[in-house]
Formats: C-alpha cells, structure tokens, sequence
C-alpha cells in the first residue's frame, strides 16, 4: 500500500493540505480503525467525533433544561439554545437572516413533505422535477396530483446521467405564468455523485419557478453559500453532515416563499391563537408555523457543536479530500479487467472526478458479461468489513435509467393483479436485468487506506463467475 500511497500523493499533490484529517481520524474517530471498519457509506450517513458527543453531554450534565417556548428559567435556558442553533445554521450557509429562516424538522424528508403539503398547487400549476431524485422528493407528485398540478419529470442522458442543458431550457418553458411553478432537483445525486448546476437555480426562477434545492447529499462536503445562491427552498439532514444527532434536519427557506404555503393544519407550538369554541386559528410567523409540537430541543445544541467541529475543519479541506480519494477510485476500478479483457466494473455516472461528489454507484460483471447480484457483493463486502450500501438508494429515477428499465417493462410490472409488488416479484417482473446497484461514498474522515482496501475488494471479483 505504501507505493500506492506514494503514487497517489503524486497523482493528487492537494491531498497532503488535507492531512489534519487523519490526525482527526485518529484522535477523534480511532474507534474506526480499532473495530478495523472500512467505512464507505458516507451518502447513508456521516461520522460522528468522540468531542461531538463529550461537548453535547456536558452540557446537558452540567444544566437543567425544560420544553423551550415558556417562560421560567429552564424554558428560558434552553430556548436560548435551539435559537443559538438556528443562528449556526444561518451562519454556516451564509444565509441572510433577512431573507432566510430555519426550519427544525426531523430530517430532509421532513423538509421536503412541509414544502409538498404546503405549496399551493392547483389546476394547471406544475411540479416539475429531474429524474435523478430522491422518493422524498418524487413524493411531492402526490401532493401535486392530488390538486390537480401537472408533474413532469426532466430526463438524464447516459452515460454520464446529467441533464441536457438546451432540453431544461425547454422544460423551463413550461411555467404557467402567475402560477405556482415549482422545481426541485438535488444538488448532488445520492445515487450517481452528480453536481448539478447551481446556476440552474436562477435560472428557473427568472422562468417563473420556485426552486427546491435538495440539498441533503451535497452539502456534508461542499459549500452552499446562500450569500450567493436563492434557492426558494433547501431541504437537509444533519447526521449526513456530522453523524450525530439523527433526528433532525431543517428546510432552510425563504422568508418570501413561507407566505406563499399554506399549512393544511395547525398545531401544538405552530399558532398564535387557536379556539375551541370560536373555531379559527391564527399562524404563527416565520419558522414557528413549521415547526409542529415540541422540537427535539435536547439535540439541538449538537448541531451547533457539529457545524462548529466542520468549520474547524474547513468544509474546502473535506472537499479536497472526497475529491482527491473519489478521483483515485474512478481511475483505479475503471481498469479492472478479467483475463480476457472485459471489463470487471460498470459504473453509473460521470467517469471524472469533475462536477461530481464522493458517491460511486456501480455494479460487478463477470468475465461472460453476466452480472453479479449486488446482494452477492454486499454479502461479500460485509465479511471484510467493508459498509457499503446496495439497492437503488431510494432514487428509482436514476437506477431505472442507470439499469436500463424502459416505462413500458415498468408500467407492465405496476399493472400485476396483486395488491403490494414485493422486490422478489419486482426482480421476478424485469426478470433477468439488475435490480440495484452497488454504491460506495468517501467522506468525512475517508482516508487512502479505505479507498485502497475497496480497490483490492474488487480486485478480488476479477475472473470469477457470477451465480445465475
Ligand atoms: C439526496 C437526498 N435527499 C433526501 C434524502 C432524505 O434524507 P432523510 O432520509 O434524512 O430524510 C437523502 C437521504 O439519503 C438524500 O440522499
């Protein structure tokens, strides 16, 4: 590995600016390398610090906190907190306080069903998306259809599974003019690594659209600067970004935009006046008529302990580092051939490290051209313990196009008699293409080891036949 490790540094002289992370990995992640995990499923999940959690306890140790929203000293003492925490957040995206507020959820879907069963489609509106979306985003559709909006759907192009630029420009065309127009689309893919344009946000806007960034896989290793881009909308998680806490996530939003959804509901925390009797309710202003019931206020503090660890680290620094490791991955498994000179590896997405995020999606062909089961993979990477993660990642749009499903096999496979398609019928139906996709992604605290030991992994499949 030391030669590797030698070329590699030749290969990506950037790298070395970003050793205080192994420094880190050791101090402060060492419980890594001791159970000898080789963690590759940072898309899944991010990785939490040793401080992180120590920062966090001590402070719930060393004070007394009530349900935040009352007046008397441990409401007080803790409202002071989640505000704090909201504060980190405007901070870290650079968000204008003036034109931004944070919304606490449980995590980005939560973000995006605020946004879907807010937005005021109607008749003739229109929700368009890319096809390259998470299912929290393609749920949307259902709240559209159901008020009578169009969904439309943008296409990718292989092999690289971004959008035509000239073809969303047309797509763009399709905003009713006056109506409620609104386009999401990840900033980063969750299944193939793509980074798609930001640019793309003012655009659509100056055609008429609200714009929903997804913004849950690209920002744990890139900057979004909310100084510079006006989405209307930016959903995330925050354990994709620091590991620790899950459970909460926030919709960044647009002042401006929050007056245009309408709450289906009111509830605990969410009014300012609300009547039994009188029957009528009244919102409450800005983030508060989002955030329903009793925040999780006890782990709130810990996302500002977590964005506070990543700036300390500087979010470039992680950037370099998944893009120095993720190129290095591309390059080292695009070569990997059986004897006879096929190719071990498919991938799905772009083969460059340009524009695109740590995430890796691919699957394993036998030296026959006959695919490995991705199942069979995962099983085999878990032995060595390897985390992946296998499956189409909760993005069907990207695995449908990635695996070659056409909507003819598709809708032939949603019209069977019975009730629930298991994924056993599913594989049964497109019988004989794969279901999934093998997914790797680096992060955080990935370091040359992990990329490495994925490499010989591979290299393990090399003129092995797969099980038909
Ligand atoms: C791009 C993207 N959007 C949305 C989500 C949903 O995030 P969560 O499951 O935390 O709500 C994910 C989760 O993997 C994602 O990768």
């Amino acid at each position: 590995m030391d030669k590797a490790f030698t070329e590699f540094l030749e290969f990506y002289p950037a790298f070395r600016e970003t050793r205080q992370l192994d420094a880190l990995r050791e101090s402060e992640y060492s419980r890594l390398d001791a159970q000898k995990h080789i963690y590759l499923d940072y898309t899944g999940g991010g990785l939490y610090a040793d401080s992180q959690l120590r920062d966090h306890i001590t402070l719930l140790r060393e004070n007394v906190f009530g349900n935040p929203h009352s007046s008397n000293p441990t409401s007080l003492a803790m409202t002071n907190l989640v505000e704090k925490a909201r504060q980190a957040v405007l901070e870290f995206f650079h968000a204008p306080p003036d034109e931004y507020v944070v919304i606490f959820t449980p995590n980005a879907s939560g973000g995006l069903k605020l946004v879907g069963e807010s937005y005021p489609f109607g008749a003739d509106d229109h929700y368009l998306l890319t096809f390259d979306n998470h299912n929290s985003v393609n749920g949307i559709r259902e709240f559209a259809r159901s008020r009578g909006a169009k969904t439309t759907y943008v296409p990718l192009e292989l092999p690289d599974m971004r959008v035509d630029k000239a073809k969303l420009a047309e797509y763009f065309k399709l905003a009713r003019p006056g109506g409620n127009n609104l386009f999401a689309y990840p900033a980063q893919s969750n299944f193939s690594g793509v980074q798609h344009p930001l640019e793309w946000i003012e655009q659509a806007r100056d055609m008429g659209w609200d714009v929903l960034l997804d913004g849950a896989a690209f920002v744990p290793t890139n900057r979004l600067d909310l100084s510079e881009w006006k989405p209307n909308f930016v959903p995330i998680s925050f354990y994709k970004m620091f590991g620790y806490p899950t459970g909460v996530g926030c919709l960044l939003a647009r002042k401006d935009s929050l007056t245009k959804l309408h709450r289906p509901w009111f509830a605990g925390g969410t009014i300012t006046v609300a009547s039994v009797q009188g029957d009528k309710y009244y919102l409450a202003e800005d983030e508060v008529a989002f955030e329903d019931g009793t925040l999780n206020y006890l782990s709130l503090p810990a996302i500002e302990i977590g964005l506070k660890h990543l700036r300390k680290i500087g979010i470039e620094t992680i950037h370099e580092r998944v893009c120095s490791l993720s190129g290095w991955l591309l390059n080292n498994l695009m070569v990997l051939h059986h004897s006879n000179g096929k190719p071990l590896i498919r991938f799905y997405g772009p083969l460059s490290s340009n524009r695109r995020g740590g995430t890796i999606t691919m699957n394993f062909y036998d030296p026959h051209g006959q695919f490995f089961d991705h199942r069979q993979i995962e099983a085999e990477a878990n032995k060595v313990m390897i985390s992946l993660r296998t499956g189409c990642f909760c993005n069907p749009g990207g695995g449908e196009l990635a695996l070659g499903l056409s909507q003819t096999e598709l809708i032939g496979c949603f019209t069977k008699p019975q009730d629930r398609l298991t994924l056993d019928d599913f594989r049964l139906c497109i019988d004989g293409k794969s279901s999934g996709a093998v997914r790797i992604s680096v992060g955080l605290v990935s370091n040359f080891a992990d990329v490495y030991q994925f490499v010989q992994f591979a290299k393990g499949f090399i003129d092995k036949n797969a099980k038909v």
